[in-house]
């Protein structure tokens, strides 16, 4: 049995043929390191559909030799790799670009009838059109209004939009975005990425979790003490220093990425799963969720060290900023099979190492016949090197009685050695290209997250009182000294001494 998942069911037609995917902000960062790479592994796989023409607009002027050093430079292409290299060359052959402004209708005007010329070569009437749109939040409105207006194609085709975070900045604001864009786009057609959704260690949750019921049984309460997620990445906010610092942290990471990731591993069990049926479990659990207490909260932000520069050090940061890049912060889920369990979520750029992943402590054995035994962990470890662990308790081997810790452990790369793991953006491009929303954000989750962070951000942008100061942690180190404590105090032991990965000695013991 090869344990199949039903194929979800999708509110939209699959395209097949007659297509054109749009790219818009296609000069910028997020369009040459994530959405071109990505377009490119569907185009190689034989993904996208068999006609698929690209175009890219934004307001650089730049010819087709420039858009596609651009667009292809990050385009990973090994030595030797003929088929690699030609097929990039197919790619360029199928990708044009159009410049103009974002806030004019003649522009878009021009646009369209480019998007005509190429669709003039079709030979039916069918015109599918799918807009991604890589921009800034200040240009979304009008983009979406000016697409709807001007370049919307007719009956007979499908019109998509793919939208990017931030969404707002708190609830109001979030609000006001969502309204502005359903003035122009259905519900239907809009597709809203956190690209964490695409990930294949977060899509493989519903399947561990469902599929599996030595851990479906002990999910809850009864079994698990505490639980964290966790983001770290080794690097600060150079070159973004400006745009982070209007966000911070916790818009950054901690209310869309690890909120998505928590929705996931806490819902109840889907009807299906169809899209809506997952979306409607994601919104019910994190409607159970309160919004997040000050005490329950530990901000920081990195100095100079190690010969590296301080948050504030970064020319394109007001000096006196506060913006936290490090985050901890608890949640709450009040229902019957989370209640009383923390959920630890942290986020913190320029630490001393680049992970991601969900970490779930178990309660501890009753006590009486085992002294000192370190608890059962499960760990799913989302990035680098995909991997699932159990941590738990044998017994020494030997002539030994006592128990030691050590694990199942289901590492990717070693027991699947033949796989590539997709691109987050691949596996979710292709989505909206079948039509499945299912890894998209719904615009009722949007709300109910917005609604569990919005005080805190508040506090945190000082509308609700003097600013709190986060602590500073340096450059390269495990994040704030105050983290220890706090994490305990949460209940999370860490007991694994005299354990090592990936032999442990024994006789050392
Ligand atoms: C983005 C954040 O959404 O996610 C970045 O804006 C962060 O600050 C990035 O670096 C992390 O994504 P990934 O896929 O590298 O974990």
């Amino acid at each position: 049995m090869s344990g199949t998942i039903p194929s979800m069911e999708t509110s939209g037609q699959q395209l097949k043929d007659n297509t054109i995917i749009i790219v818009l902000g296609a000069s910028g960062d997020l369009a040459k390191k994530k959405t071109y790479p990505a377009l490119f592994g569907l185009y190689k796989n034989g993904f996208l559909p068999r006609d698929v023409h690209i175009v890219g607009y934004a307001r650089t002027k730049m010819d087709d030799v420039e858009y596609h050093k651009r667009t292809t430079g990050y385009i990973k292409v090994n030595e030797g790799d003929e088929e690699t290299k030609a097929k990039v060359e197919e790619f360029k052959k199928n990708s044009t670009y159009v410049s103009g402004g974002y806030e004019d209708g003649p522009s878009f005007d021009n646009l369209n009838k480019h998007l005509e010329q190429i669709e003039s070569k079709y030979q039916s009437k069918e015109r599918n059109r799918v807009f991604y749109l890589a921009l800034p939040p200040s240009v979304f409105i009008p983009v979406a209004k000016n697409l709807r207006e001007h370049c919307y194609a007719g009956k007979g085709g499908a019109n998509r939009i793919i939208v990017e975070k931030p969404f707002g900045k708190d609830t109001d604001s979030c609000r006001e975005l969502l309204k502005s864009l359903k003035e122009h786009w259905t519900e239907d057609e809009t597709y809203r990425i956190d690209h964490y959704l695409g990930k294949e260690m977060v899509k493989n949750l519903l399947v561990l979790r469902f599929a599996n019921i030595a851990f479906s049984s002990g999910w809850d309460k009864n079994s698990i003490s505490n639980v964290q997620i966790t983001f770290k990445e080794p690097f600060g906010t150079e070159g973004r220093g400006g745009y982070f610092d209007e966000f911070g942290i916790i818009r950054d990471i901690l209310q869309n990425h690890l909120l998505q990731v928590l929705s996931v591993l806490t819902m109840e069990r889907p009807v299906s799963f169809s899209a809506e049926d997952v979306r409607d479990e994601k919104v019910k659990v994190l409607r159970a969720i309160p919004p997040i207490e000050r005490s329950d909260t530990l901000l920081g932000q990195y100095v100079a060290a190690n010969g590296k520069p301080g948050y504030l050090d970064d020319d394109t940061v007001p000096h006196n900023s506060v913006c936290p890049t490090y985050a901890a912060t608890t949640l709450w889920i009040h229902n019957p099979r989370w209640e009383g369990v923390p959920f630890i979520l942290k986020a913190g750029k320029a630490v001393n190492e680049a992970k991601v992943e969900i970490r779930i402590q178990y309660k501890d054995v009753t006590q009486g016949i085992f002294k000192d035994i370190s608890r059962n962990e499960l760990v799913i470890r989302i990035q680098p090197s995909e991997a699932v662990y159990l941590k738990f308790n044998a017994k020494t081997p030997g002539l030994y009685t006592r128990a030691i810790p050590s694990e199942m452990d289901l590492t990717y790369k070693r027991r699947f050695a033949d796989i590539h793991i997709p691109e987050a953006y691949e596996s979710l491009i292709l989505d909206a290209l079948k039509g499945d929303h299912s890894n998209f954000v719904r615009d009722d989750e949007l709300d109910v997250a917005w609604k569990i962070f919005t005080p805190i951000l508040h506090w945190i942008d000082g509308l609700s009182g003097p600013r709190p100061k986060p602590v500073g942690y340096p450059y390269g180190s495990r994040g704030p000294k105050e983290l220890d404590a706090f994490i305990q105090k949460y209940g999370y032991k860490r007991t694994t001494e005299g354990y090592a990965w990936p032999v442990t000695n024994v006789s050392n013991l």
